[in-house]
């Protein structure tokens, strides 16, 4: 591929650069349970994943959340880093439990502080805050009364949005109200291999329906309190291809692709959940009330797009991503960058989509940390051939505005613990020292690239 870290790469670099606009949006992305640490102090309460963590077995490494990469100690050491590596945006979560402890009642002015101080240290460094309302971490005392499987649930999400849009609305560059509701939904309640570890398909349906219902309540409550920042949802898909041309392995993809992404994006974007779907989940279908849909359906302002690979699909059941013979990322996961592509280019065909974001993308790769330095150029080849991808999808008419590399540094990879490292800056957990990896050098010199290709080319105009 056309990786290079030496300085024979600068001209690709400058060719890649150029083909963005000046003002595309470029940042690197974190969540508040996977940073922060501080799980217990300053009044913070307890989330599904504090509790999650705590059932044996369920995190590879047997770890949790306590300290993580202790960022509300250390956050602004943190803003520092992110504003010397020349982004223009910082995608962060606020974590409910710490803002209103049990969900409802009262407001934690000791939780509400830190995230004021992080957005603020932001807007100072001249990094641009983006939020995300969930990425989670459900307050405790919520799941207690049957959690996202409660409607009750949809309406203290709508006052939680409201609280922060009126806190921080002014400052921030955009609200995303959920991170990743199918997420939530299958692997929160139909695998139960994520907090709050329910098995159950029926309910995982119904969580599914109460996040896209929280979802247009909040957009229409912060927009009624005339919040100014743009308001949307992120969701994660992936392009899905039948594992052979069989009639059965084609109806099984478009089966999944219907669970995955038209389940979303078909009542965002069309209002009504998809009929073959609905028909294959029979009695699991979700209890719709009268102006669900229209609610569900309410404008947004930009679509986040979560991409990592694709998926391959066979009647036979589940695909071992070992048999597709493309290279693997440390999770295992496939790395397939056209899939990126083909993804934006089937959202903008058959959707009224809004600008769309790559709100996420990244790999874990094995790293090392040698003699100071995590030569992590598997990870600069994915996210060069990324962008690549997206340039392509915008040549073909997408409307595209801005990428955040997952992650700003290593993490608590839920159920996997710290075992799986997607940063672009390593974090030694022991004692907290942060190190740049060779991706982070590359992202800064491409950002670099990108300024100054517009640079020239504005002063070749004047
Ligand atoms: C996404 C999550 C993010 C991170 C990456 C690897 O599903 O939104 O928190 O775990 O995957």
């Amino acid at each position: 591929m056309l990786t290079r870290t030496t300085s024979s790469a600068t001209p690709l670099l400058q060719e890649l650069a150029a083909r963005f606009p000046s003002n595309f949006v470029w940042g690197v992305a974190t969540s508040a349970f996977q940073i922060e640490g501080a799980a217990v102090e300053d009044g913070k309460g307890a989330s599904v994943w504090d509790s999650f963590c705590r059932k044996p077995g369920v995190i590879a490494d047997n770890s949790d959340g306590q300290t993580a990469c202790d960022h509300y100690h250390r956050w602004s050491e943190d803003l520092d880093l992110i504003a010397s590596l020349g982004v223009g945006a910082y995608r962060f979560s606020v974590s409910w439990p710490r803002v209103r402890p049990g969900g409802s009642g009262a407001w934690n002015a000791k939780g509400l502080d830190f995230y004021e101080r992080l957005v603020d240290g932001l807007l100072a460094r001249g990094v641009t805050p983006y939020l995300t309302l969930n990425h989670w971490d459900l307050p405790d005392e919520l799941q207690a009364n049957g959690g996202w499987a409660d409607r009750d649930t949809a309406y203290r999400f709508v006052e939680y949005a409201r609280g922060m849009a009126a806190r921080l609305g002014d400052r921030v560059a955009s609200i995303t109200t959920h991170n990743e509701p199918w997420v939530m939904s299958v692997l929160g309640h139909e695998s139960g291999i994520f907090a709050p570890g329910v098995k159950d398909r029926a309910t995982a349906m119904q969580v599914s329906h109460h996040l896209l219902l929280s979802h247009g309540l909040a957009l229409q409550a912060m927009r009624a309190q005339g919040c100014q920042a743009k308001l949307g949802i992120v969701l994660n898909l992936a392009p899905l291809q039948p594992a052979t041309d069989s009639a059965e392995d084609k109806a099984k993809t478009h089966l999944e692709d219907g669970l995955l992404l038209r389940w979303y994006m078909d009542p965002l974007f069309k209002g009504a959940y998809p009929a073959d779907v609905l028909a294959h989940l029979g009695a699991d279908a979700p209890h719709v009330q009268a102006g669900d849909m229209a609610a569900i359906g309410t404008s947004m302002d930009y679509l986040g797009v979560n991409y990592y690979s694709r998926g391959v699909v066979s009647a036979e059941g589940p695909w071992d991503t070992k048999n597709s013979g493309l290279p693997l990322t440390d999770m295992g996961w496939e790395i397939y960058p056209e899939g990126l592509t083909e993804l934006l280019l089937r959202l903008h065909r058959d959707y009224a989509v809004p600008p769309l974001f790559v709100t996420e993308n990244g790999c874990a790769m094995p790293d090392q940390l040698v003699a100071g330095q995590v030569q992590d150029n598997g990870r600069i080849d994915y996210i060069y051939r990324h962008i690549d991808a997206m340039a392509e999808a915008m040549r073909q008419g997408v409307r595209l505005d801005g990428y955040m590399v997952w992650s700003l540094m290593d993490n608590f990879e839920w159920a996997f613990g710290y075992e799986k490292r997607f940063g672009i800056v390593h974090v030694d957990y022991a004692s907290q020292v942060r190190t740049l990896k060779h991706s982070a050098l590359w992202y800064r010199d491409f950002l670099q690239h990108h300024k100054h290709v517009h640079a020239n080319l504005l002063a070749a105009e004047a």
